[in-house]
C-alpha cells in the first residue's frame, strides 16, 4: 500500500523533474550539473546504503543496480535530504563512532542534484565494482553456522511470542569468536534474535526434569506470587503494584527488581550475537574476541511478531567467524538497566536512570541503548573518580525501529571507580505516534507494549586476556 502511493507520487515528480532539471542543480564546484548513477551515485550508495539495501536484506529495494534504484529516486531524495536515511541517531557533539553512517553534505547535495537533474544512469562502464556479500552474511563467510535446532511454526493469531531454543554446538575446547551474526530466516515474523552463550558452569536454578508438568505449573505459580513479575503467555511482565524506582542512580537497589529480564542474566550467559532492524553485526577488532567456553550451549531467544491470518515458519541461525590471530582481549557484554520504573499514563518526558560503577579499568567498545516504542531519548554519561564528567553518547531522538550499536572509533578507556549513568526519557503521551496506548501506565516487560531501559555495552579489561588458543581455526 505504502509502496503504491510512493510510485504514484513518483510519476508526478518525474514530470516535474524534467521542468526543474535545469534550474535546480546546486553545483558547488565538486558536484557536476548532471551527476550520473554510474559515476557519482553508485559509489555513495555502495558505501552508505548497500549494507541494508541489497537483495535478501530488510530494506525495501536494492541499490546495486540502476534499474532497481530508479523507481525510488524521489523517495531517496527526500530521505537523504531529511537525513532519515541512512539511519543514524547519535548526537555528533559527543563521541566519534567507527560506524557513523552519516553522509557528508557534499554526498547529500550530490544525491539531491542527481535526482533533480533526472536521475540519469550515465555510462554503465563508469560503474564501480559491485560490493561483494557472501551468501547474505554481512560478516563474510562464517566458519560455523548454527541454526535453530528445529523449524518453528508460529500460529496466525495472538500476541507476540518469545521462544527459546537451545543448541549444543559441541565445542570440546574454548572457542574464540572474532565476529558473530544472527540471521533471521523469516523476516516477516522475526522481530529480534538474541543468541546467548550458556556456559556449562551456569546451572539452572531449578532442575525441572524431576517434576511433572502439573508440578512445574504449581511451582511456577508459587514463585510468581512472591515475584515482582508474572507470565503472560510466553512473555514476562512486571506487576503493576511492584515497588517503583525511576531514579535508579539515587536508590540503593539501583532500580532493580530481582530477576526480571532473562536477557540480562549475565552470570548465566553472555550475549553472542543479536539481530534487530538496523542493528550492526558484532565485529570486533582483530584480537578482541568473545570467548565461548568448552561445553557451552547456545540459546536462541526469538521474539516473533505474528502475520495476521497466516501461519509462518522460521529456522533462523547464527554465523561465527573464529579468531584468526592470537586472541588478546575478551569482550564482555553488559546491560546497565532499570527494571523498576513506572511511566504514568500520558507522561510526555518521563525520566528513568540506571547506574553502574566500574570495579576495574575498562575499555568500552560500543554502546547499544535499548528501549521500546515509548523510548524518546537516551544518554550515557561518565562520572570520573576525579570529579569530572563526560557525556559518552547522546541519542536525542531515540527510534525503536533502529537498534543501533554505536562503535567507538577508538575504544573508550574508563578508569576503575567511574560511575556510568544511563538516562532514558519516555514519551507516553498521544504526541508519540508509536505509542500503543497513552491511557496506560507502563512498566518493564518483554512485550513491545511494555517498556525497557537497558544501556548495553561491550567492553574489554586489562586483566582478562584470552589464554587457550587451541580452538582457533
Ligand atoms: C541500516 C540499514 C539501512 C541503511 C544503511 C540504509 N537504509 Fe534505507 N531503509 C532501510 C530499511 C529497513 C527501510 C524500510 C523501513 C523504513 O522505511 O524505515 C529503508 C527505507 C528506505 C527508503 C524508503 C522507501 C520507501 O518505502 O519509500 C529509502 C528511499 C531509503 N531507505 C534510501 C536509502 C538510501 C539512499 C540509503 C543510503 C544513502 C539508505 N537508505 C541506507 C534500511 C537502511
Amino acid at each position: 500500500m505504502k509502496r503504491s502511493i510512493t510510485i504514484l507520487s513518483l510519476t508526478a515528480v518525474m514530470i516535474a523533474g524534467i521542468f526543474f532539471a535545469q534550474q535546480t542543480s546546486n553545483a558547488n564546484g565538486t558536484i557536476p550539473k548532471q551527476p550520473t548513477f554510474a559515476k557519482d551515485i553508485a559509489p555513495i550508495f555502495y558505501k552508505s546504503c548497500a549494507e541494508c539495501h541489497r537483495p535478501g536484506e530488510g530494506a525495501p529495494f536494492s541499490v546495486l543496480s540502476y534499474k532497481d534504484v530508479r523507481p525510488w529516486a524521489k523517495s531517496i531524495k527526500e530521505k537523504v535530504a531529511l537525513k532519515t536515511m541512512p539511519p543514524w541517531h547519535a548526537d555528533p557533539h559527543f563521541g566519534e563512532w567507527a560506524n557513523d553512517r552519516r553522509m557528508t553534505q557534499t554526498e547529500i547535495d550530490m544525491v539531491v542534484t542527481w535526482v533533480n537533474s533526472g536521475a540519469k544512469e550515465g555510462d554503465p562502464k563508469d560503474m564501480p565494482p559491485t560490493p561483494k556479500f557472501t551468501n547474505g552474511w554481512t560478516i563474510g563467510t562464517p566458519d560455523l553456522v548454527i541454526p535453530m535446532p528445529e523449524t518453528f511454526t508460529l500460529e496466525a493469531s495472538g500476541p507476540d511470542e518469545y521462544q527459546y531454543f537451545t543448541v549444543d554446538p559441541g565445542f570440546k575446547e574454548d572457542v574464540y569468536v572474532q565476529s558473530a551474526e544472527a540471521r533471521p530466516d523469516n523476516r516477516k515474523i522475526v522481530h529480534h534474535i538474541i543468541a546467548f552463550i550458556q556456559p556449562p558452569s551456569s546451572k539452572p536454578k531449578y532442575d525441572l526434569s524431576k517434576y511433572s508438568k502439573e508440578e512445574i505449573e504449581k511451582l511456577r505459580a508459587q514463585m510468581e506470587k512472591n515475584s515482582p513479575t508474572y507470565r503472560e503467555g510466553f512473555l514476562i511482565r512486571t506487576k503493576m503494584d511492584a515497588p517503583v524506582t525511576d531514579d535508579g542512580c539515587a536508590s540503593p537497589a539501583g532500580g532493580k527488581l530481582g530477576r526480571v529480564d532473562r536477557g540480562q542474566d549475565m552470570e548465566n550467559g553472555q550475549l553472542l550475537a543479536g539481530y534487530a532492524p538496523g542493528m550492526n553485526q558484532a565485529i570486533w577488532e582483530p584480537g578482541t574476541v568473545k570467548k565461548v567456553p568448552a561445553g557451552s550451549k547456545i540459546v536462541f531467544q526469538m521474539h516473533y511478531s505474528k502475520v495476521a491470518g497466516s501461519v509462518q515458519k522460521d529456522c533462523s541461525s547464527i554465523g561465527l567467524i573464529f579468531a584468526k590471530t592470537e586472541p588478546k582481549k575478551l569482550v564482555r557484554t553488559f546491560g546497565i538497566s532499570n527494571n523498576a520504573f513506572l511511566i504514568p499514563a500520558g507522561a510526555n518526558n518521563h525520566r528513568v536512570t540506571a547506574c553502574w560503577t566500574t570495579k576495574e579499568d575498562i575499555h568500552i567498545v560500543n554502546f547499544m541503548p535499548h528501549m521500546h516504542l515509548r523510548g524518546k531519548a537516551v544518554e550515557y554519561k561518565a562520572f570520573y573518580p576525579d570529579g569530572k564528567t563526560e557525556i559518552l553518547l547522546n541519542v536525542p531522538e531515540y527510534d525503536f525501529s533502529w537498534q543501533t550499536a554505536y562503535y567507538f572509533k577508538q575504544a573508550k578507556s574508563i578508569p576503575k571507580g567511574t560511575k556510568i549513568m544511563v538516562t532514558g526519557y519516555f514519551d507516553n503521551s498521544t504526541k508519540n505516534k508509536f505509542n500503543p496506548d497513552p491511557a496506560k501506565q507502563v512498566r518493564y516487560g518483554e512485550p513491545t507494549y511494555d517498556e525497557m531501559m537497558i544501556g548495553w555495552m561491550d567492553y574489554t579489561t586489562d586483566n582478562e586476556r584470552a589464554k587457550n588458543t587451541t580452538a582457533m581455526k
